[in-house]
């Protein structure tokens, strides 16, 4: 790496990534190395504003090994998914060149360059949400920048699913399919766009982070567990999702939600059936995300066609996706009813995101969700439960972009002057 100045000999890229949610489900390695799954699966991606995660990478000939932090703490990157990651970048990077900042990089140099990542989740880790799919795809795209590799994303979401299945999926915004690919090298399995966020704009999702005191399973072994002990997940991967695969493509591509919810909620609730058939058993959602289902359940009979789907991921928070925003005013409404917060909480913090959903279902201070009636679809109002504090909070949100680099040298994590996290 050549410098004119000795001051700046440090290159930066920022990039924002989105996260996503299966509403076809990915469950189940056939490569556990190469993370090469047993079925196709699909996703929506989430609005960055709301749910994203920031990476800024750095390389210097200064840096003497490959360092990362994640939101604020120095992490490890001696896994083998984040080495596989970076040995695969490395490997397509390409000569690089910052005349302004007088740095040069020539292709071979990479090899022997090391480089900061710091990385940061705009939502709470612990939440529960899928920090993971963001985070690595971050990494990938942020790095592939940085290091001029020239591959499209279908090519970086091969890399990204080799950091964490469900990366793959983030390298697009919109509507995104995984095809599981055939090829033992794994070259053919990638993602690709379906649809991109502005397709099907209706849409309106309302995650609800449910309160959890079990420490869940994760994903990477509860998949693995599956595989080895469940007989329901081979007549799954080869007979039900091949055909659900198809419908979801049509459903998405017609904007026909009633066919979308109906396969999102049967492909969620066959995810869980395969944890309960796994050994031993694994029991992802909880009493709230039951009633949450029940809730939806209930209403989208009362109307006669699907208002809300829902899908559950591996942990008990719901992600509901409402066919319009009226749906979803009406549904925020419901959940409000069912769990309101405790009395101390802040409602500014109990519903975050997107607030304007909650202005227009008439929700501004505390009084107004005391005051919410029971909704219509319940036959007899003297069984109905409001379960105060089940839910942490809700995020409202939409379908969103897929990543980007930030160009704004201010929204950079990495100080230009030490190569640290600022
Ligand atoms: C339930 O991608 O987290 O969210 O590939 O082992 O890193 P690894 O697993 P991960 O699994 C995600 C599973 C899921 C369904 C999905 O996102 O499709």
């Amino acid at each position: 790496m050549a410098a004119e100045s000795g001051k700046q000999r440090l290159m930066t890229v920022t990039a924002q990534t989105p996260t996503n949610i299966a509403v076809i489900k990915y469950w189940g390695k056939r490569d556990e190395d190469l993370i090469l799954p047993i079925n196709d699966s699909i996703s929506v991606t989430l609005d960055p504003d709301h749910l994203c995660t920031t990476t800024s990478v750095a390389v210097s000939p200064a840096f003497t090994h490959d360092r990362m932090w994640l939101n604020g703490k120095e992490v490890s990157l001696s896994g083998g998914r984040f080495q596989n990651c970076l040995r695969e970048l490395r490997s397509r990077a390409n000569d690089v060149e910052d005349e302004e900042k007088g740095v040069k990089i020539a292709k071979e140099d990479w090899e022997k360059l090391h480089v900061h990542i710091v990385s940061y989740n705009n939502f709470p880790t612990a939440a529960g949400l899928a920090s993971s799919a963001a985070g690595l795809a971050c990494l990938v795209f942020s790095l592939a920048k940085l290091m001029n590799v020239k591959e499209d994303h279908s090519k970086l979401s091969a890399i990204a699913r080799q950091g964490s299945g469900s990366a793959c999926r983030s390298l697009y915004g919109g509507f995104v399919k995984w095809i599981m690919g055939k090829e033992e090298n794994g070259n053919d399995s990638i993602a690709v766009q379906l649809a991109d966020e502005k397709h099907w704009d209706d849409l309106v999702i309302i995650i609800a982070v449910v309160s959890s005191r079990q420490k869940e399973t994760s994903s990477t072994s509860g998949m693995r567990d599956t595989v080895e002990t469940s007989e329901l997940i081979k007549h799954r991967a080869k007979e039900v999702v091949p055909k659900r695969i198809i419908q979801m493509e049509e459903a998405i591509a017609n904007r026909d939600f009633s066919a979308f919810a109906h396969l999102a909620c049967a492909d969620s609730n066959q995810f869980h059936a395969v944890c309960l058939d796994t050994l031993p058993p694994i029991f992802y959602m909880n009493d709230t995300s039951h009633r949450i289902i029940s809730s939806v359940e209930r209403w989208n009979r009362h109307e006669g066609t699907p208002q809300v789907a829902y899908t559950f991921d591996a942990g008990p928070n719901a992600v509901l996706i409402s066919r319009n925003r009226n749906a979803a005013v009406l549904m925020l409404q419901r959940l409000l009813f069912y769990f309101p917060p405790q009395p101390d909480t802040d409602l500014n913090s109990y519903v975050i995101g997107d607030k304007t959903i909650m202005k227009d279902a008439g929700i501004h201070e505390m009084k107004d969700v005391e005051a919410l009636a029971p909704p219509p679809e319940i036959s007899d109002n003297n069984s109905v439960q409001r379960n105060r504090g089940d839910v942490s909070y809700f995020i409202c949100t939409r379908p969103g972009r897929g990543p980007v680099v930030l160009t704004d040298e201010s929204r950079s994590l990495i100080n230009p002057e030490t190569g640290l996290p600022k």
